[in-house]
C-alpha cells in the first residue's frame, strides 16, 4: 500500500516537474495523510496540460493579441419600445410566447454568485447583503420573493439555479437553510459550485496558500458553462423540461427576472444567447461594449475599446458604440449542452492581484503590492459562438442598479436610491401622490415587495391597499 502511494506521488511529481510546478510538493513529506490526500486531489484538478501555455501567454506577459478596432461595428438592438408597426406586432407576439414559455415551466432563473465581492468589503456571500430600503431584505430574499411571485402569477414552479464557488458555497447553503429557502420549494432551488483556477506568481509558478493547499480562485462567471454540466444542473434542467435560463448577476436587485418580452424575442428569433443592454451614460462608462466583430455580437470590455471609437458619434450626436452590457442574458440550455459536448473552453483573462501565499520556507506572505495573476473566463465570451444572439436595450432606471462598491457610484447607497426612485415612478404611474423634494427626488422611503407588484400595472388594482405617503415618511407595500 505504502509503495503504491509513493509510486503514485512519483508520477504526480514527474507531471508537475514537466510543467515547472514541482514546488507544489515541497512540503509533501511533512503533511499528514489527510492533507496529502487533499493536496493530491487539488493537483489532479489542475489542467496540467494547459499550464505551460497559460504561463507563457497569460502569466509571464500580458497577451499580445492585437485588438482589431477597424473591424468593430456597432451591434444592432431591439428598443424597449417597438419602433414600427411590424415591430409592434412582433413584440406583442413575443410577449405572448414568452408568457407561454414561462407558464409551461420552460424558463429557469440562474444567478451567478460565486464571486468574492472584495470591492464591497462585505463579510460573506454578496447575496446576503441587506439592500432593500425599508425592510433591509437581502439580495437573495428579493430574488426569492420575485421567483415566488412569478411562479404564482404563471401558476407554475420556476426553478432557481444558484452558482457559488468553493469560497462561499457552504456559507451560501447555510444562509438558504437558515432562512428556510425564503419560502421556496427546496426541491426547486439547486445550489452548485463552479470550478477554480490556480493563482500564479509573476514568475509563472503556482502559489501555495499553505503547505497543503494551492492558492486558487473561482474560474469566473464563464466557468458556469462547465459547472452547469458537471454539477448535474444541466441534467436537472432537462428532466424538468427547462429550455431557457434567465441569467443575472447577484449584485442587481432591480433585475426583471422572467421578462416575457426578452424570453419571447430570444425564442422567436431562434437565438442561443441574448443580452440586455443599457445606453451608456458616457463614452468611457465602465461596462462592456456590445459590438459586431466579423458579424458576431461580441462584448468588448471598456478597457479594450479605443478612445476614438468610444467617443465616436452619429450625425444626431448619439454615441456610435452606445450599448453597454449589464450582464443579463437569456441562454438556451441546448447551447450550454452543445458547448459542453464540443469540449470547448472560453478564453481566459488575466487580472493582476495581491495574493496571500507562503514562501519557499513555508512562511506566510501578505503582499502589500500586487504579486501575481488570477485567471478567469467571462460568460459574454460565449456570445460570438452563438449562432444567433439578440440585444434588447432597456431602461437602466427600471432594471439595473448594481451594488459593487462600499460608497459612491454603484454602491449600496446608489442602489437603494434607485429602488426608491423606481417605486416612486411605479406608484405615480398608478395615480398615487409621492412627496418629492425641490430637486425632484422622492421625499420618503418606499419599498414594493415582489409579492405586491412585479410591474407598475399591478399597483393599479391595489390602490385601496396603498396608504397616503407623508413627506419624510416610509411605506412598505408587501
Ligand atoms: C461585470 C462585467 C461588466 C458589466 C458589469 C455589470 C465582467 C468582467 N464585467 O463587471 O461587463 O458591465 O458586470 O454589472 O464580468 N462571479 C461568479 N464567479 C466568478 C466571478 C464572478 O459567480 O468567478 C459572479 C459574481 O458573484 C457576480 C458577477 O459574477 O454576480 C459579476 O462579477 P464581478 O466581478 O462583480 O463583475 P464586474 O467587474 O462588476
Amino acid at each position: 500500500m505504502q509503495g503504491n502511494q509513493s509510486a503514485k506521488i512519483d508520477v504526480i511529481r514527474r507531471q508537475l516537474s514537466a510543467c515547472g510546478q514541482d514546488h507544489l510538493l515541497s512540503f509533501w513529506d511533512r503533511l499528514g495523510p489527510g492533507e496529502q490526500a487533499g493536496l493530491a486531489e487539488q493537483i489532479r484538478e489542475l489542467d496540467l496540460d494547459k499550464i505551460p501555455t497559460w504561463v507563457e501567454t497569460l502569466v509571464r506577459h500580458a497577451p499580445q493579441t492585437p485588438v482589431r478596432h477597424e473591424e468593430f461595428r456597432p451591434a444592432p438592438s431591439y428598443g424597449i419600445v417597438p419602433r414600427t408597426d411590424a415591430e409592434r406586432r412582433k413584440y406583442a407576439d413575443a410577449v405572448k410566447l414568452g408568457k407561454e414559455l414561462i407558464a409551461a415551466g420552460k424558463v429557469a432563473a440562474f444567478v451567478v454568485a460565486g464571486g468574492q465581492g472584495t470591492r464591497l468589503g462585505f463579510d460573506g456571500p454578496k447575496g446576503n447583503y441587506p439592500i432593500s430600503p425599508v425592510r433591509n431584505k437581502t439580495l437573495f430574499q428579493i430574488f426569492a420573493e420575485t421567483i415566488k411571485a412569478v411562479s404564482r402569477r404563471y401558476r407554475t414552479t420556476c426553478p432557481w439555479y444558484i452558482m457559488t464557488s468553493p469560497m462561499n458555497h457552504e456559507a451560501t447553503v447555510r444562509i438558504f437553510e437558515s432562512n428556510d429557502f425564503y419560502g421556496l420549494d427546496r426541491d426547486c432551488v439547486l445550489i452548485f459550485q463552479q470550478g477554480t483556477l490556480p493563482n500564479f506568481g509573476f514568475d509563472g509558478r503556482i502559489l501555495m496558500a499553505d503547505k497543503a493547499s494551492i492558492a486558487r480562485s473561482p474560474d469566473g462567471h464563464g466557468g458556469s458553462i462547465r459547472a452547469l454540466a458537471r454539477s448535474g444542473a444541466l441534467a436537472d434542467m432537462k428532466n424538468r423540461g427547462v429550455e431557457y435560463l434567465s441569467y443575472w448577476q447577484v449584485d442587481n436587485p432591480l433585475v426583471k427576472l422572467f421578462d416575457p418580452l426578452f424570453v419571447g424575442l430570444h425564442a422567436t428569433d431562434g437565438a442561443q444567447m441574448s443580452s440586455k443592454a443599457v445606453i451608456k451614460n458616457d463614452p468611457k462608462e465602465k461596462v462592456g461594449n456590445f459590438c459586431l466583430v466579423d458579424g458576431k455580437v461580441t462584448v468588448i470590455e471598456y478597457s479594450d475599446l479605443d478612445d476614438s471609437l468610444a467617443e465616436r458619434r452619429n450625425p444626431d450626436g448619439s454615441l456610435t458604440f452606445r450599448l453597454g452590457s449589464i450582464a443579463i442574458h437569456i441562454i438556451s440550455t441546448d447551447f450550454i449542452e452543445k458547448l459542453n459536448t464540443e469540449g470547448f473552453s472560453l478564453p481566459l483573462h488575466r487580472a493582476v492581484k495581491k495574493i496571500p501565499h507562503i514562501d519557499s520556507q513555508g512562511n506566510p506572505v501578505e503582499p502589500a503590492q500586487p504579486n501575481g495573476i488570477k485567471l478567469e473566463s467571462f460568460i459574454f465570451d460565449a456570445l460570438p459562438i452563438a449562432n444567433r444572439s439578440i440585444i434588447l436595450d432597456i431602461d437602466r432606471a427600471e432594471e439595473f442598479a448594481p451594488t459593487k462598491n462600499a460608497t459612491g457610484v454603484d454602491s449600496a447607497e446608489s442602489t437603494r436610491a434607485m429602488m426608491v426612485d423606481r417605486a416612486a415612478r411605479w406608484l405615480e404611474s398608478a395615480g398615487v401622490t409621492v412627496p418629492r423634494r425641490p430637486d425632484g427626488s422622492p421625499d420618503c422611503l418606499l419599498e414594493i415587495a415582489p409579492s405586491f407588484a412585479l410591474e407598475p400595472e399591478d399597483l393599479k388594482v391595489k390602490l385601496d391597499q396603498i396608504p397616503a405617503i407623508q413627506p419624510g415618511g416610509q411605506v412598505y407595500l408587501g
